[in-house]
């Protein structure tokens, strides 16, 4: 099966939900890239924000042992499969979007309106970032597009919302490989 075709049966077989939300992976992903399209962002983002929680779907495969070691880092997890096949500027945005989250949260009302599983996750994903990390982090060249995806992240969470099929990004996908 090729990459696309991969992609295309794992959105539509999933069945389990984000983690603490009241959608499924899949959903979840495809409410984050319809955000992105609703506000015209770039291909590219409308790309990264469908496959940014990718690296869920591998840690949650039994097959994948070997990635599985990689201390449950999703971002990292689905930029390490994702790279195989998709450009760089898709797959930035998905690397940084946890630390974009944790550059957000320094901002008390980011972090007031963040939903109880994301504050557990925050924790475990090193909670806050420090001033320095921030300051580093604002010139790195995916930065912009990791805020924006990150706060697509946030409210993607949407139960009932009438949304896209995975199909429907099929020629997105395409349009994105190496
Ligand atoms: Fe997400």
């Amino acid at each position: 099966m090729n990459i696309i075709d991969q992609i295309i049966s794992n959105y539509s077989n999933n069945k389990s939900l984000y983690i603490g939300e009241k959608v499924t992976m899949s959903e979840h992903m495809i409410q984050t890239a319809m955000l992105a399209e609703k506000t015209n962002c770039s291909s590219n983002l409308v790309c990264s924000s469908l496959l940014h929680d990718y690296g869920h779907f591998i840690l949650e495969n039994p097959d994948d042992l070997v990635t599985k070691n990689q201390d449950g880092k999703h971002e990292d997890v689905g930029c390490l499969f994702l790279e195989k096949y998709f450009i760089i500027d898709v797959l930035g945005p998905i690397k940084y979007h946890v630390k974009a989250k944790k550059y957000l949260a320094r901002d008390k009302n980011y972090y007031k309106l963040l939903s109880e599983a994301s504050k557990i996750s925050l924790k475990l994903q090193g909670g806050v970032m420090s001033k320095e990390e921030a300051k580093k982090f604002e010139t790195n060249k995916f930065f912009e597009n990791s805020i924006k995806l990150r706060k697509f992240d946030e409210i993607a969470k949407k139960p009932d919302l009438k949304i896209k099929s995975i199909k429907d990004y099929k020629n997105l996908l395409t349009s994105k490989l190496i």
